[in-house]
């Protein structure tokens, strides 16, 4: 049988309405514009411009061009966008690009994005996790003074890549003890959360966003304040290749518009707010990260980042003198968002991988769901110990960079399913088209790609071995498992 054998849009619309699994239709365009928000400001903004700026780890600077980083990966992120916006308001169900990929390209390439997805998610969550401690121990030491030991804070490369001393720090036997405390726990705390399902409700969500920008808000004030035309000079440090690895970089920042895509069965008018939503809270967040960058690096020498790679905007209120509550403010604000990306990702990853695990390519045992609290416990569970694991041991920019190259490349496959989608299905009517034909879903693959080329090599192996991992578990178990090959899907619904 046919590794691509498809799920069609209409079984999968089908699916959705089986034995009254709906959900409740409550949310409108402003408040799905507001989850996208929600889960796109975090660590990208708050952390990882520094490194895109000063090219420590790549050796290939943005410096101010970082702003022209920023407008290149929006132009790439919006065409995907669009592409998002077509099969979300098409396909208007919670499994996003996976299960797009199940309708239109077919079961191999939608195990290959469910698993790249965890890239996204679980990796993703590993980054901001990290520097959510950070930034932690930025609001500790402005608001109380307080530091935590460097051997309880930093993973183990970062620690001797910072050349501190490892005879400094407690042995197991000749093994020297370095992790990321405050990340371990701040991940266990949300895992503990979730299992329990809390849901961040909708209006929390809109506090939370409010709250964030107003922090940036302040930033920006402060930041044009002080801001210097000299320290525009030069502007453009690592030339056109440290703009393009700026831009692969800073991509992190924009990861989370395409989770809008996993509320869709909860909004009044998928069709009309899908699209608003997805686009909507891009557009925002763009116009943000433009202030914010003019502002940081109009305010400090890029360069003066290098010591402080990790807690830029610190990094440049420092720089400044600013006032002792305005850091501890931004620190506060800091912490509050990337704890909200936490959480939509810590919550997204098991719904997907719920998702493969009803369809058969994943055990059951990950689709049971709590009985007391009607959660999928066991995929939370998994995938919280999994993100601490690697929040307590790995490299921020390693973390950040492979969540890049996993999401880019799903992104690929979003706009490759647009054009598949309207070549075999031309006439099904769309509740939303994107704009200029074929050219948009190109140019996303397009802009993707040259953004993935902005990523080191060893990325791309990491990148390789996950896929090839997950191709050998593909065929041990979901390539004989799957729901839609066993016959399985079929019976169900003709039970029903
Ligand atoms: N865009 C999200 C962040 O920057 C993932 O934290």
């Amino acid at each position: 049988m046919s590794l691509f054998k498809i799920k069609s849009v209409d079984e999968i619309m089908a699916e959705s309405g089986e034995k009254g699994h709906k959900l409740a239709r409550v949310l409108g365009a402003f408040d799905v514009t507001m989850i996208g928000i929600g889960a796109i400001i975090g660590a990208g903004i708050f952390a990882m411009v520094g490194e895109a700026a000063v090219g420590a780890s790549s050796g290939y600077p943005a410096g101010p061009a970082l702003i022209v980083s920023f407008i290149l990966t929006a132009i790439a992120c919006g065409f995907t966008a669009l592409c998002y916006a077509e099969l979300a308001a098409l396909v208007p169900i919670s499994g996003s690009a996976y299960t797009y990929a199940y309708a239109t390209m077919g079961e191999i390439v939608a195990w290959i994005i469910g698993w790249d997805l965890i890239i996204e998610y679980a990796i993703g969550n590993v980054a901001v996790a990290i520097s959510w401690s950070g930034y932690f121990n930025d609001l500790l030491r402005s608001a109380f003074g307080v530091s935590i030991p460097l051997w309880l804070r930093l993973d183990y490369r970062t620690f001797v890549q910072k050349g501190f001393d490892l005879a400094s720090v407690p042995h197991l036997g000749p093994v020297p003890v370095i992790f990321d405390l405050p990340a371990v726990l701040i991940v266990l705390a949300l895992t503990a959360l979730l299992v329990v399902g809390v849901r961040k409700s909708s209006r929390f969500n809109d506090f939370l966003v409010v709250l964030k920008l107003a922090v940036l808000a302040l930033f920006v004030g402060v930041g044009f304040y002080y801001f210097k035309a000299s320290n525009w000079v030069p502007f453009a440090p690592g030339g056109w290749k440290g703009i393009q690895v700026g831009a692969a970089t800073i991509f992190f920042a924009y990861i989370g518009f395409d989770a809008v895509s996993t509320v869709a069965e909860e909004t009044r008018d998928p069709k009309r707010d899908m699209p608003i939503g997805i686009i909507g809270s891009l557009i925002i967040c763009t116009l943000v990260y433009i202030l914010v960058t003019v502002a940081l690096t109009g305010m400090m020498p890029f360069m003066e980042l290098r010591d402080k790679i990790a807690e830029p905007l610190v990094a440049g209120l420092d720089y400044n003198h600013a006032a002792r509550w305005i850091i501890v403010l931004v620190s506060l604000g800091s912490v509050i968002a990337h704890t909200a990306v936490l959480l939509v990702f810590q919550m997204g990853q098991p719904r997907i991988f719920f998702s493969m695990s009803r369809d058969g390519l994943l055990p059951k045992y990950f689709a049971r769901v709590h009985s007391k609290f009607k959660t999928p416990y066991v995929t939370t569970v998994w995938t919280g110990v999994f993100v601490a694991v690697l929040a307590a041991l790995c490299n921020i920019d390693e973390m950040a960079n492979l969540c890049n190259i996993g999401t880019l490349f799903a992104f690929v496959l979003v706009c490759l399913g647009v054009v598949i989608l309207r070549v075999k299905d031309p006439d099904r009517p769309r509740p939303f088209r994107a704009p200029g034909g074929y050219a948009t879903p190109a140019l996303g693959i397009l802009f993707c790609l040259y953004l993935m080329l902005g990523l080191d090599r060893i990325t791309w192996w990491r990148f390789f071995i996950w896929l090839a991992v997950g191709l050998v578990i593909y065929f041990m178990y979901g390539y004989k498992n799957s729901r839609l090959r066993t016959g399985d899907l079929l019976l169900q619904k003709a039970e029903n």
